[in-house]
C-alpha cells in the first residue's frame, strides 16, 4: 500500500450500477492517507447514498453548484485536487466532459480543475461502441484525459462484453502511478537548460513558394512546455507554426533548415539537453527564384541541394568530445519504425531517439496524440501507448531527467 498522505482526490460518481465500487475505491484511497473529495452526481445518489461516502472519507459530500456559494465549492475542489477520477464515468458524463459542459457540480469541477485526469467508463457494450462515445473518448485521450478501461466482462441484465468498469485496485493504482509521477516531476529540471526545435522547416523556391512538411509544432512545443513546467529554463527554436509561445518559453522563429543550424549551433554549448523534434528538410532549392516563378514559363526544373544534418552534426562533436549536452532524436517513420530508428539512433549518435510512426492517423503529424517508443542508446527501449502530446513530452522528459540525475 503507497502512502498517500497530503494527497487530495477528487472522486467523482457518476449513475451507474457500478457506482458502488466507487465507494471501496475511495476506502482505498482513505486507508493509504489520502483526503477524498466525493462529489457525486444526481445519476449517482440514484445508485449509492452520499452517506456512505461521507462515512468512508469523512468528508461533505456535495452534489449541486447551489451549495455553499461564498466557497465557491467548484472552484475550490477543482483547485485543491492532485488527482482527479471520475468512477465509474457513464457515456453521459464522457460526453458532457468532451464537450465541456458545466451543468452539475461534477463537470463545473472538473472545467475547474488543472490536475491529471482519469476517467473509468462503465457502460453497456452498444454504448461504448457507438461512434458518439467513441469519438467523445477519443477527445478526452487527446485533451490528455487518461481513459481507463472499459474491461470485458459480465454486465448489468446478464450481458457481458465491453463496457466494465476496471475494478477498484486497478484505478486505485493508475491514481497512484499519476501522484507519483506528478511528484518525482515537480521541478525536476531545476536549473537545466532545455533546447528544443520543432516544426517544419521550409525551404524557398521563390518568393510565395516553398518546399515544406506536415509538422505542426505540436510534439516540439509540448516538450518545451513541459520542460518549462518542470523548472527548465527553455530556448524553442521554432520553424514556422501557429502555435502560442508556452509559458516561461524563450522563443526563437526561424524558418529555413540552414536558419535553424545556426540558431541551434549558436545555443547549443550552454545547454544540458538538446530536443531535436522539428521535422527538417533534408533537401532544399539550390537557388530560390528571386521573383515569382511564372506558370506561363512551364513547369521549373527544380535542383535541389542538400541540407545538413543538424542532429548528426550535434552527434559527430559529441562523439569527439566537443559537446556535453544530452542528444534527443526524433525518427519519423512509416515501416519498420524501430529497426530504422535503432539505425538513426546509432547513426547521428544521440542519447535517446524517439521514434513515432508517421504513416498512423492518430499520431505523428498534425494531430494532438502520439505513440511512441524511446530507444537509448544504453540500450534501453521505452514504450509509450496512444496519449496526447503533452503526455508523451512528459514522459520522454522523465527518460531526460533520470539520465541527468545519473550525471
Ligand atoms: O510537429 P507535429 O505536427 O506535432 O509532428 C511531430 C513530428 C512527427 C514532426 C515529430 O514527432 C517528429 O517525428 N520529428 C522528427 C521529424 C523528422 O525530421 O524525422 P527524421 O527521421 O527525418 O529525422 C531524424 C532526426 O534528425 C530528427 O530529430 C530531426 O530533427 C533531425 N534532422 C533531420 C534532418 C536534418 N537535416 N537535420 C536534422 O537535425
Amino acid at each position: 500500500m503507497s502512502d498517500l498522505r497530503g494527497a487530495r482526490i477528487l472522486l467523482g460518481v457518476s449513475g451507474g450500477i457500478a457506482a458502488y465500487k466507487a465507494a471501496l475505491l475511495a476506502r482505498l484511497l482513505v486507508g493509504a492517507g489520502a483526503t477524498v473529495d466525493p462529489v457525486l452526481t444526481r445519476g449517482a445518489r440514484h445508485f449509492v447514498g452520499a452517506a456512505t461516502f461521507e462515512g468512508i472519507t469523512g468528508r461533505h459530500v456535495r452534489d449541486e453548484v447551489w451549495q455553499d456559494i461564498p466557497d465557491e465549492t467548484h472552484v475550490a475542489l477543482g483547485r485543491a485536487a492532485d488527482v482527479a477520477v471520475v468512477y465509474p464515468a457513464t457515456a453521459n458524463v464522457l460526453a458532457k466532459l468532451a464537450g465541456g459542459h458545466a451543468d452539475d457540480l461534477l463537470t463545473t469541477t472538473l472545467l475547474a480543475a488543472t490536475c491529471p485526469l482519469v476517467v473509468a467508463p462503465a457502460m453497456h457494450t452498444e454504448m461504448w461502441e457507438h461512434a458518439a462515445t467513441r469519438r467523445n473518448a477519443a477527445v478526452l485521450r487527446e485533451r490528455g484525459v487518461d481513459v481507463l478501461g472499459p474491461a470485458v466482462g459480465p454486465l448489468m441484465g446478464g450481458d457481458a462484453g465491453a463496457g466494465r468498469l476496471v475494478e477498484p485496485d486497478e484505478a486505485y493504482a493508475r491514481i497512484v502511478a499519476h501522484l507519483q509521477a506528478t511528484r518525482s516531476r515537480r521541478d525536476d529540471l531545476a536549473g537545466r537548460r532545455v533546447l528544443v526545435t520543432a516544426g517544419g522547416t521550409r525551404e524557398p523556391i521563390d518568393p510565395v513558394r516553398f518546399l515544406g512538411n506536415r509538422s505542426s509544432g505540436k510534439m516540439g512545443f509540448a516538450v518545451a512546455a513541459a520542460a518549462a513546467a518542470r523548472g527548465a529554463k527553455v530556448d524553442l527554436v521554432a520553424a514556422p507554426s501557429s502555435l502560442a509561445t508556452p509559458p516561461g518559453v524563450e522563443r526563437h522563429d526561424v524558418t529555413t533548415a540552414l536558419e535553424m543550424r545556426d540558431a541551434v549551433l549558436a545555443r547549443v554549448d550552454a545547454v544540458d539537453v538538446v530536443v531535436k523534434a522539428a521535422a527538417v528538410a533534408d533537401f532544399r532549392p539550390a537557388q530560390a527564384a528571386a521573383s515569382k516563378l511564372k506558370k506561363a514559363a512551364g513547369a521549373p526544373r527544380l535542383e535541389l541541394v542538400p541540407n545538413p544534418d543538424i542532429l548528426a552534426e550535434l552527434g559527430a562533436r559529441k562523439a569527439g568530445g566537443g559537446l556535453r549536452a544530452l542528444l534527443v532524436g526524433f525518427a519519423a517513420e512509416t515501416d519498420d519504425v524501430e529497426a530504422y530508428g535503432r539505425d538513426k539512433l546509432a547513426r547521428k549518435n544521440a542519447d535517446l531517439l524517439v521514434v513515432n510512426d508517421v504513416g498512423a492517423a492518430d499520431a505523428g503529424f498534425g494531430v494532438d496524440t502520439n505513440r511512441v517508443v524511446i530507444l537509448g542508446r544504453d540500450g534501453s527501449r521505452v514504450e509509450v501507448a496512444l496519449a496526447a502530446k503533452t503526455m508523451v513530452a512528459d514522459r520522454i522528459l522523465d527518460e531526460v531527467a533520470a539520465r541527468l540525475r545519473q550525471g
